[in-house]
């Protein structure tokens, strides 16, 4: 029986996104950078800034360096300024606490000004290969129809639920290799992102759908409960 995990796993690495230009690295200051940006822009508006990004400050001692303004006017555009504001601050405390070394746990990163619980493990996951969960939004709506959660994820309780799907559907601890830990965190991003989206899931291509509660019940378009308000 294939679990949850490996089903992710292997259809990631068929089917997922591979050509990113941060997947082509293991570099925790190149990853740290894209996963702030993608945080609430898309994919395709990323990528030039990113490049221009890492053009203008190869290393995080470049950008802890920089003048504050030359950093907000290569974010001009991106929006959602206080991520540049944070981002800057990080590179300076890397800098100041870490020696220039970014830190080595997503514990560690966590501590970092503006980085959530997600971001630090998506970080440590995709660098290091560490066994750590993810719950972005994207993630959330995957284990609302798959687990079939009930009520509004962004409240604290349906949230902290959520957190524990996400731990306990990692990938096995004995046999998972950094590898699968970058595959299956990235997979879980690739199908919120491409095959179970919020308005038009795709069930005929998720690798999970044999165990889908929100495809038996037919309740996709239910799941995960709107907001109230
Ligand atoms: N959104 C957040 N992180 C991402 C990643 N690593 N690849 C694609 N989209 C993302």
């Amino acid at each position: 029986m294939s679990t949850f995990s490996e089903h992710v796993v292997t259809w990631q690495r068929q089917h997922g996104r591979h050509a990113l230009p941060w997947q082509n690295t293991q570099d925790p200051y190149r990853i740290w950078l894209s996963e702030i940006m993608l945080q609430q822009t898309q994919v395709a508006t990323v990528i030039p800034y990113y490049e221009r990004f890492l053009d203008t400050f190869p290393t995080v001692a470049d950008l802890a360096r920089a003048p504050a303004e030359d950093v907000m006017q290569l974010w001009a555009g991106l929006g959602y300024y206080t991520r540049a504001r944070n981002l800057h601050a990080c590179a300076q405390q890397v800098l100041a606490n870490w020696g220039g070394q970014f830190p080595p746990t997503a514990a560690d990163i966590e501590t970092l000004p503006g980085i959530g619980r997600s971001t630090a493990a998506a970080i440590a996951a995709f660098a290091y290969g560490e066994r750590s969960p993810i719950l972005d939004g994207n993630v959330k709506r995957v284990f609302a129809r798959h687990f079939g959660i009930e009520g509004d994820p962004s409240k604290r309780p349906v949230e902290l639920i959520m957190w524990g799907l996400a731990g306990e559907n990692l990938p096995v601890v004995s046999s998972t290799t950094a590898d699968d830990m970058r595959s299956y965190t990235q997979g879980l991003m690739d199908l919120g992102a491409t095959v179970c989206t919020r308005g038009a899931p795709d069930c005929g291509r998720c690798p999970v759908r044999g165990t889908c509660v929100a495809l038996r019940e037919a309740r996709q378009h239910d799941l995960p409960t709107p907001k109230v308000r």
